[in-house]
């Protein structure tokens, strides 16, 4: 098969789907793969490493023209035409934006978007959520420290003794958990809140503090235990106890670091400009939910901003900031995703019965297939 991988166009992205040692292992399976010339340079991967693998270096069309076309995003409108009715593509191509899906359908392509597959323990070593997500909660703190112009650790010096950063997570899934765990070894205290009662013990475990803010009613019991590991949206009265806890520790947090994401709408907002407000002057929010419009109302999506002293970072595309490491463990992801949908004789096809497969593929024939 054909397999192509074009340099990606979207702005700030410097992923690349496809690594050396990726490209290895599909052209030990008899594949031909055709990587566009400069596709992997943002990535730190050049033209001659992917050479070294194996692969042909190509021009746009010759890349976007192949059987199966892998992507980091989704691709552009000056992209879609270059690709053949048929073709195979595989990416984070956004399963929510309809509109986008309907664009791909209307392309004729088969495509699968990999944030749809389950978090099922076989969907873990092909979960790009979770892959991306952990480098996003590493780099927040990574930016949070740069930004922040005090120490994280506590130090004791001869010219006198400096605290330890107060960090507040809001949003403990993976993102939150790298982030927990970043900033303590950084030295810093932490506190973090959670919809999900089953994420105590995991905060607890990486050493720092849960704010606790019990369920009073059965409704709010049941809508924390989510759905498929996923958080719903929670009841007003729980979120109203939960914003007087959550605004105490804020209000004496250095760095505060959020990325509560239900998926498929708005992210909830958990700290009010009020609560803004209240943090000291130098105090730093990176928001990881701002591409879904941010946990905070002053963010702005794609800006780093100051309003009443605070520093906000509103970087969209965390992961692109760590290029090297997300495109070898995305690349992984889309490797282990490909063995579904290809056969040892090299062969393409739709295994509808695979619980993965069946979740992944958005568009076919066509149609928009996803629900
Ligand atoms: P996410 O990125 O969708 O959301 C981030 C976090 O925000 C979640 O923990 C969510 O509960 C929380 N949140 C939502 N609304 C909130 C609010 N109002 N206040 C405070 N927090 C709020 O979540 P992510 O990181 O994708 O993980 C979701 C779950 O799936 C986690 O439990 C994770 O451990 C689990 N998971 C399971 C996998 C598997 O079994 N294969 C693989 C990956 C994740």
């Amino acid at each position: 098969m054909q397999i192509g991988i074009p340099r990606e166009r979207a702005a700030g992205e410097t992923r690349v789907a496809v690594t050396p040692e990726t490209a290895k292992k599909l052209k030990a399976q008899g594949h031909v793969l055709r990587v566009e010339r400069g596709a992997g340079l943002a990535a730190s991967v050049t033209d001659e490493a992917y050479e070294a693998a194996g692969c042909e270096i190509v021009d746009p069309t010759a890349a976007l023209g192949a059987e199966l076309v892998l992507k980091v995003r989704a691709p552009a409108a000056d992209e879609l035409p270059l690709m053949k009715p048929g073709t195979a593509l595989v990416g984070m191509l956004n399963p929510f934006d309809r509109d986008g899906l309907a664009a791909l359908a209307a392309a004729g392509l088969t495509s699968f978007a990999l944030e749809a597959a389950p978090r099922t323990t076989r969907a873990q070593s092909m979960d790009v959520l979770s892959s991306q997500a952990n480098i996003a909660g590493y780099k927040a703190v990574m930016i949070a420290a740069d930004r922040y112009q005090r120490f994280f650790p506590m130090l004791m010096t001869a010219a006198g003794t400096v605290k330890a950063a107060r960090v507040v997570v809001l949003g403990v899934g993976v993102a939150g958990l790298q982030a927990i765990a970043t900033a303590k070894r950084l030295g810093a205290v932490i506190e973090a809140s959670d919809v999900r009662p089953s994420v105590k013990e995991q905060v607890e475990s990486l050493g720092a503090k849960f704010i606790d803010v019990p369920y009073e009613t059965a409704e709010e019991k049941e809508a924390a235990e989510g759905v498929g590991g996923y958080a719903k949206p929670m009841p007003p009265s729980w979120l109203a106890r939960q914003q007087v806890e959550v605004a105490k520790r804020v209000a004496q947090a250095d760095v505060v670091i959020t990325t509560a994401l239900i998926p498929g709408r708005a992210a909830p907002v958990l700290v009010t400009e009020d609560m803004v407000k209240s943090m000291k002057p130098g105090s730093v929010i990176v928001d990881i939910a701002a591409p879904a419009g941010g946990n905070c109302p002053l963010t702005e999506p794609g800006q780093t901003v100051i309003k009443h002293g605070v520093t906000l970072v509103g970087e969209t595309n965390l992961p692109a900031l760590v290029a090297a490491d997300a495109s070898a463990l995305y690349a992984r992801n889309v490797l282990d995703f490909l063995k579904l949908v290809l056969t040892k004789e090299g062969a393409f096809h739709v295994p509808l019965d695979d619980d993965i497969v069946a979740a992944c593929r958005v568009t076919q024939d066509g149609q928009v297939t996803r629900a």
